[in-house]
């Protein structure tokens, strides 16, 4: 690909800008001397105003998202992307959510510009485990997890059953699920169902990934090592 494209769709700025920087000498190599828009550079020696630039196409990343941001490039209030380079909203492809977190739940939330990677990681085929962690404004009754687990469960405007989840009682009014699907307000639906109402709701894990240390609001880039741990090989 032309480097006036590559960083174009890089997000730091339409063909015109880039063509711009080239001209002002601000994109070099890494020993400072000035690139051409017609060289050919790896993308890993290219600088911009003495910056290395940001990752190529194929980046996947992991959030750790708080409560308070919206699942979305545009939207009324806070959303996802203010927690990541403002260049990163500007990349082609897109870097998106892979499946989504309500506004008012928190936690691990993947993004990938890798359509390939994203069908992967939601395919049912994959299977991978979604945990939940929720805290409830009803004491639980003691049937929740039978129900749960049945493979019966309709929620309302549904038109196939939920597929069994898991459920293991942390507290009265405290809940871990094991999720295998993504369907609308799932968990908060779920509980609805079962006479209750979720207070509040948080991801710790997906497949063998989990936030560890990672604190609200940061993200961490994920490499093929990461992958390989979400998908348990
Ligand atoms: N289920 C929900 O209800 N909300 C989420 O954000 C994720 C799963």
């Amino acid at each position: 690909m032309r480097l006036v494209r590559l960083i174009a769709n890089l997000g730091y700025g339409s063909r015109k800008d880039v063509t711009a920087l080239f001209r002002q000498g601000r994109i070099t190599d890494e020993a400072g001397e000035v690139l051409y828009a017609d060289d050919k550079v790896e993308h890993a020696a290219i600088r911009i105003d003495g910056e290395p630039l940001d990752p190529p196409a194929g980046l996947t990343l992991m959030l750790h998202k708080p409560t308070g941001y919206t699942c979305s490039t545009k939207d009324r209030g806070q959303l996802i992307y203010e927690l990541l380079p403002p260049r990163f909203r500007e990349r082609s492809p897109l870097l998106s959510t892979v499946g989504r977190l309500d506004r008012d739940t928190s936690g691990l939330l993947l993004m990938t510009d890798d359509g390939a990677l994203l069908h992967r990681i939601v395919s049912p085929k994959a299977g991978l485990h979604k945990i939940y962690e929720a805290t409830l404004a009803q004491d639980l009754r003691g049937d929740e997890a039978v129900i749960f687990a049945s493979g019966e469960l309709m929620l309302e405007s549904e038109q196939t059953p939920l597929a069994p989840a898991q459920m293991e009682t942390l507290g009265p009014r405290h809940a871990r699920l094991t999720l295998t699907e993504g369907r609308y307000h799932q968990v908060r639906r779920m509980f609805a169902a079962v006479g209750n109402h979720v207070n509040s709701l948080h991801r710790p894990s997906i497949g063998g990934l989990s936030l560890q240390d990672l604190p609200s609001g940061q993200w961490r880039q994920l490499g093929p090592e990461h992958l390989e741990t979400l998908f348990g090989r």
